[in-house]
C-alpha cells in the first residue's frame, strides 16, 4: 500500500502543533477532497477553522432520525452562517424500516446500541467514506478517558480503510480541552448549539444523550445504561482497535 505521506512521522510532529496547522497539512495534502464530519456539536469550531483556511470546505453530517430538534436546528444555521452546503446523509430505509418493525424504535435500551448505530450512522458513513481520501473529525483525547486518550493528530484509518485504498483520517482538536473549545466559540462568538443552555456538554441522538451533573464526565451522558469504558458508537472505532 503505498501512502503519499508518511502518518506515524507525521503523526509524531503534529502532535504538539495547532488544530489551524493540522488542518493546514491536510488541505496541503488533500485540498477540497477533505470531507469534515460535522456532529452539531462542538464541533462547529472544526468547521469555523476549516472554514477560514478553504471557503470551499466540504463538510458532512450524519442525520440518524433521532437528533434533538434543537441540534437539526444548530445544523442548518451553521450552513446559513458559514454559506456551504453541509451533505446531510440518511440511512438507508429498507435496512432501517426492518429494525424498527422487528424492534420497534428503541432496541438500543434493551439489546444495545450497535444494531441502531450500525445502520443509522455507520452504515451511511461507510457508504461516504467509501468515496473519500480523508476526512477530519472533532474527536478530542479528553473526551473519553477510556477510548480517546491515544487520538492521534493524523492517522490511517483503523476501520474504514480498505484493502486497496488507505483512508486518512485527521483529528485537529485533538489536544483541545474542552475549556479551550468553549474559549474559542465564546471569544469568536460563533453559533453553538443550544442545548449546551441546559447541561448537555457531549451531545449525540436525543434517546441516547441527556445532560450531566455537575463534575461528571461529558461521556456519562452518553449510552449511560451501557459499560462506562468503551462508549464508542462505531464511528470511531479504530480507538477500540487500536487499543487491543
Ligand atoms: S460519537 O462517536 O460519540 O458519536 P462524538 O459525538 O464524540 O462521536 O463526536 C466526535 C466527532 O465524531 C465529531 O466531532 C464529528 O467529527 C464526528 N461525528 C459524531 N457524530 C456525528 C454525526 N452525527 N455526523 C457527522 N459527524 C459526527
Ligand atoms: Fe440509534 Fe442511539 Fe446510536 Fe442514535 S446513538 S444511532 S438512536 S443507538
Amino acid at each position: 500500500m503505498s501512502h503519499p505521506f508518511d502518518v506515524a512521522e507525521l503523526a509524531a510532529t503534529y502532535a504538539n502543533k495547532s488544530p489551524q496547522d493540522i488542518l493546514k497539512l491536510a488541505f496541503e495534502h488533500f485540498g477540497d477532497e477533505l470531507w469534515i464530519s460535522f456532529s452539531g456539536a462542538e464541533d462547529v469550531v472544526l468547521v469555523d477553522m476549516a472554514w477560514k483556511l478553504n471557503k470551499n470546505v466540504k463538510v458532512f453530517s450524519l442525520d440518524t432520525g433521532r437528533l434533538h430538534p434543537e441540534t437539526y436546528r444548530f445544523i442548518d444555521q451553521v450552513r446559513e452562517h458559514y454559506g456551504i452546503a453541509i451533505e446531510v446523509l440518511s440511512p438507508d430505509a429498507t435496512a432501517l424500516q426492518a429494525l424498527v418493525k422487528d424492534k420497534g424504535l428503541f432496541s438500543f435500551y434493551k439489546d444495545g446500541h450497535e444494531e441502531c448505530c450500525g445502520i443509522r450512522k455507520i452504515a451511511p458513513l461507510r457508504r461516504k467514506l467509501a468515496t473519500v481520501k480523508a476526512w477530519a473529525t472533532g474527536q478530542r483525547r479528553d473526551q473519553s478517558p477510556g477510548t480517546r486518550s491515544q487520538v492521534a493528530a493524523v492517522e490511517v484509518d483503523g476501520a474504514f480503510s480498505t484493502a486497496d485504498k488507505p483512508l486518512y483520517k485527521f483529528n485537529p482538536l485533538a489536544q483541545m480541552s474542552s475549556e479551550d473549545v468553549w474559549a474559542y466559540i465564546r471569544m469568536l462568538e460563533l453559533p453553538y448549539n443550544s442545548l449546551h443552555e441546559r447541561g448537555f456538554i457531549s451531545i449525540g441522538c436525543e434517546p441516547c444523550t441527556r445532560p450531566v451533573l455537575p463534575n461528571q464526565h461529558e461521556r456519562e451522558g452518553r449510552w449511560w445504561w451501557e459499560e462506562a469504558t468503551q462508549k464508542e458508537c462505531g464511528l470511531h472505532a479504530g480507538n477500540l482497535i487500536a487499543k487491543n
